[in-house]
């Protein structure tokens, strides 16, 4: 049984989509055991107790420089035996050293079709501003693990979500999520607890 950390900043839906996933035994040979915040007042946490998972709350702000925070989180992952992290949704960067330490052993979910609309300055809510400013038609969500280049590391999975014409930033997000990042999240988790998942030359091969 995989040990699995989950790293919030905010409400949590797709933390939430993990839980229930796990709940309807979506999810075999892992357990999330620890969620961990970069806010204390994350909605994420509230979710998180309903159920009875361990909660911690890290703010990078609490430690002088990057090694403490670092330091402080290796400990936590390794305190727990954490053997896969989940990004749902956090903001802060994690650092090269934290990277290397858990290779390929960290997902994350983007809200776009990677490489369009990522890398640096493309997170939350401004990625659909911009997918809306171009006027693409076609947006979605991808799970990659990640690597040191900002969403650069080997893509899971993609999922494509349409744009309508008339969409607000929210509308579109809320679509994007509703219908596919927690839908992604928590198969990639499910892949990837189940071996299912090999990095070959920079690319995922995935076996179903
Ligand atoms: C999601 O859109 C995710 O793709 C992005 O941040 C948002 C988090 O939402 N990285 P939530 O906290 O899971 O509701």
């Amino acid at each position: 049984m995989l040990n699995i950390a989950v790293l919030v900043s905010g409400n949590g839906s797709n933390l939430q989509a993990l839980i229930d996933a796990q709940k309807h035994s979506r999810i075999l040979n892992g357990k999330i055991v620890l969620v961990i915040s970069s806010k204390t007042e994350a909605y994420a946490l509230e979710r998180a107790k309903k159920e009875n998972i361990l909660t911690e709350t890290l703010l990078r702000g609490s430690f002088q420089t990057q090694e403490e925070y670092d330091d402080a989180l290796l400990r936590l992952l390794a305190d727990h035996g954490i053997d896969l992290i989940v990004l749902a949704g956090f903001m802060t960067i994690l650092s090269n050293n934290i990277i290397r330490n858990y290779e390929n052993r960290i997902i994350n979910v983007h809200p776009s079709l990677i490489p369009a609309f990522c890398g640096s300055g493309y997170y939350g809510r401004r990625v659909h501003q911009e997918v809306l400013k171009r006027g693409v038609k076609l947006t979605g969500a991808t799970v990659h693990f990640v690597n040191e280049i900002t969403d650069g590391g080997p893509i899971i999975l993609q999922k494509a979500v349409d744009v309508m014409e008339e969409d607000t930033p929210e509308e579109l997000q809320k679509r994007v999520m509703q219908h596919a990042e927690w839908e992604l999240l928590p198969k990639a988790v499910a892949l990837y607890c189940a071996g299912k998942i090999s990095v070959v030359n920079g690319k995922t091969r995935i076996k179903e």
